[in-house]
């Protein structure tokens, strides 16, 4: 990127940047291919008092094992629960990844034809990488992707060998998302010289690391960059809208084809933007609500160049779902139908993998969710891997897929520094999830201080960009203040509230949570005229500890106050609340805290996915509901899973 940016190369330099707009996920196809990295790194944590060290050895420039000890460390993973070292669980500061990797020979021969990228799926937080010793990129934020063409520097190598090298920082700051500050301990008689700790005011542990695949993958020279799809439905027709990127060249043509799941060819387009009819559309519904959820197309976008005299072809294949989405006052309607949100909250988390992406959770993860009768859930707080994103898409499972803006509780939070950041976030994560038909709303942050005077103007800025990007999307956040306070309620299209009646306050009586949640329920619509979203519940218990009457808890009060819940959402889904989000799928880690056993036990199902008896209760309730709402209903029963 550097050397491109005098004054006599601004134009070809403006057109360089132009590369990187798109962030399609990496498939394999007849013209590009595709290497995982996943399995060992060599790792290495600096410990040294500045954190400093590897910048100033420089030790991206030979093997990290030529310049001090190495350990083994799994990617994807967090590096956290991996050792039995303390000092590694807490760490705070920069550490160092290393790859050496075999490229097959066809990708460096033919530099003019051959592009070769390294993707990385998501690494907490901050990421400078280098491709044999040279700097690529470098990326702030935890949870969305990254990549760099390094054809370059792998085609100019002499040998086929490349080593990657991915220093980390997981350090947070004011102006960070999620935000974090690092408070130095100066009381001598109490800390030792130098010694600090990283404060944060959201409720799950830090887990760093290269949490999501790291890949190698070809394209030609030629090739698509982006591709945006957006569906609309005029009576029996369905609308598949599109626009193709391509960089390389300017002289290309584009063909499209939109085929079933089988195969079969339902219509063909041509060009880098135009639209694509379906008659009598197989419509994409959400779980439970149709027999045949989740449905899929498939849009082959083929393009056809030239280099160097020679014909060159690109191919990117991507799933496409034609619905709608449209909020009324009172309505959330998916193709013309009310929706109603019977869900979860879910963390990626799960014991000594942290935060790392792991398939046999994400499979199990699902089987609860369908078990469950959940047709939806948030992606409380981070966006979560585009693994995660395809079974939803594929299954049916809606999602309000929320940036990583979480714990911003402090003037400081809402700056202009952080607000920049926060547009940049919201660009990234349209960019990456924009063409997912289970994505039905962006949410753009968690339980902020939007109380705050300057929440106004930053909630307005921030969700006004977001709808500037993408029109075709709702947008929300998700607030636990007051109704007449929240400064960012009067921007958003859906009111999502948390609240945790009998628990955070009045604890141990039940008998107000009735009362209290229909209050919150008017007081937020009489207000803001706005559908509402109980987009958070629930109560800590223990798997095994009863105790009746109910006590907290125990698995009896965790029930209780479900029920109590209930009884008022009953009432009000008649009305204007459009959605139920259980607190939580899981039970997951957090910082230590007196109120914290081993993590945050609002699970309905333990950290290790077995059900508490609050699972029972929601999945009753859950295929109760889906019975009500579905257009299939007399079939439905609960499904073997
Ligand atoms: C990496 O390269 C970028 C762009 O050229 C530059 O801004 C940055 O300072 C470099 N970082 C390091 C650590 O060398
Ligand atoms: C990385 O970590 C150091 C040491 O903990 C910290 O002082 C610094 O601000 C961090 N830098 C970035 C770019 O995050
Ligand atoms: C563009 O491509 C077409 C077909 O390959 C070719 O006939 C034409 O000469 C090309 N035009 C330019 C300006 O390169
Ligand atoms: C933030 O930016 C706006 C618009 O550029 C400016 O009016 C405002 O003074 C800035 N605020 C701070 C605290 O710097
Ligand atoms: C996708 O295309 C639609 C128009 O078809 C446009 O409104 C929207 O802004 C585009 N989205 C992105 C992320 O470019
Ligand atoms: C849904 O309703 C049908 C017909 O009323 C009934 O047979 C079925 O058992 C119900 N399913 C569930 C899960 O309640």
């Amino acid at each position: 990127m550097a050397p491109c940016c005098s004054l006599a190369l601004l134009l070809l330099c403006s057109q360089a940047l132009a590369h990187s707009k798109g962030m399609l996920y990496p498939r394999e196809s007849a013209s590009r291919e595709l290497k995982e990295l996943n399995g060992i790194w060599s790792f290495r944590a600096d410990f040294s008092q500045q954190r400093n060290e590897g910048f100033v050895q420089q030790w991206f420039r030979q093997p990290l094992r030529q310049n001090g000890p190495v350990i083994d460390m799994p990617v994807p993973a967090s590096f956290n629960e991996l050792t039995q070292d303390p000092a590694l669980r807490n760490y705070v500061g920069w550490v160092w990844y290393e790859k050496e990797v075999l490229l097959p020979r066809s990708w460096l021969l033919n530099a003019l034809r051959t592009r070769v990228v390294l993707r990385v799926g998501s690494a907490h937080y901050y990421s400078i990488v280098w491709v044999n010793g040279v700097n690529v990129t470098e990326h702030e934020g935890g949870h969305l992707p990254f990549e760099a063409d390094i054809s370059k520097i792998v085609q100019a190598s002499s040998g086929a060998l490349c080593r990657i090298t991915i220093a980390l920082n997981n350090t947070l700051t004011p102006h960070t998302l999620p935000p974090g500050s690092i408070q130095f301990m100066s009381d001598s008689s109490k800390y030792p010289k130098g010694y600090f700790v990283q404060k944060t005011k959201f409720d799950f542990f830090n887990y760093a690391g290269i949490h999501r695949p790291v890949v190698l993958y070809t394209t030609p020279t030629v090739y698509i960059d982006d591709i945006n799809v957006t569906t609309t439905l005029k009576e029996n027709v369905g609308v598949v809208r599109y626009q193709v990127s391509v960089v390389g060249d300017i002289n290309y043509s584009l063909l499209l084809t939109l085929r079933e799941k089988e195969g079969d060819v339902v219509t063909t387009g041509h060009g880098p933007s135009g639209e694509l009819k379906v008659v009598k559309p197989k419509l994409w519904w959400p779980y439970l609500m149709h027999e045949n959820p989740g449905y899929l197309y498939y849009l082959e976008v083929k393009l056809l160049a030239e280099v160097g005299g020679e014909p060159l072809e690109d191919v990117y294949t991507l799933p496409v779902g034609i619905r709608t989405v449209y909020v009324t006052s009172s309505q959330f309607l998916i193709n013309g139908k009310p929706f109603y949100f019977h869900g979860v909250n879910k963390h990626e988390d799960a014991d000594i993998r942290g935060k790392g992406l792991d398939w046999p959770l994400i499979v199990k993860d699902f089987n609860l969710l369908r078990w469950l009768g959940a047709n939806s859930f948030r992606t409380s707080h981070y966006p979560y891997a585009e693994e995660i994103m395809d079974l939803c898409d594929a299954y049916g499972i809606v999602v309000i897929d929320e940036c990583p803006a979480v714990g911003m509780k402090y003037e400081a939070n809402f700056g202009n520094k952080s607000l920049a950041h926060h547009l940049v976030v919201m660009e990234e994560l349209i960019r990456r999830d924009k063409n997912r038909p289970s994505v039905v709303m962006w949410s753009v942050a968690n339980e902020p201080a939007s109380e705050l005077p300057p929440a106004a103007q930053y909630f307005k800025t921030v969700i006004t960009h977001t709808k500037a990007i993408d029109p075709t999307r709702p947008v929300t956040f998700v607030s636990n203040a007051n109704y007449a306070k929240d400064r960012g309620a009067p921007y958003v299209d859906v009111i999502c509230v948390n609240s945790y009646f009998s628990w955070y306050h009045d604890q141990g009586h039940l008998e107000v949570i009735q009362l209290q949640l229909k209050t919150q329920f008017e007081k937020w619509y009489d207000h803001h005229k706005k559908p509402i979203i109980q987009s958070e519940y629930g109560a800590d218990s223990i798997p095994g500890l009863h105790y009746d009457p109910p006590l907290m808890f125990s698995e009896e009060y965790h029930t209780a106050v479900l029920k109590e819940y209930h009884s008022i959402l009953d009432k009000k889904r008649k009305e204007y609340v459009i959605g139920e989000l259980i607190w939580n799928f899981a039970d997951f880690m957090t910082d230590q805290a007196t109120t914290r056993v081993l993590g945050n036990k609002k699970g309905i199902f333990t950290r290790q996915r077995q059900p508490k008896a609050a699972a029972f209760i929601l999945r009753d309730r859950y295929w109760k509901l889906a019975n009500e709402s579905s257009c299939v209903h007399s079939t439905l029963k609960y499904n073997n899973f």
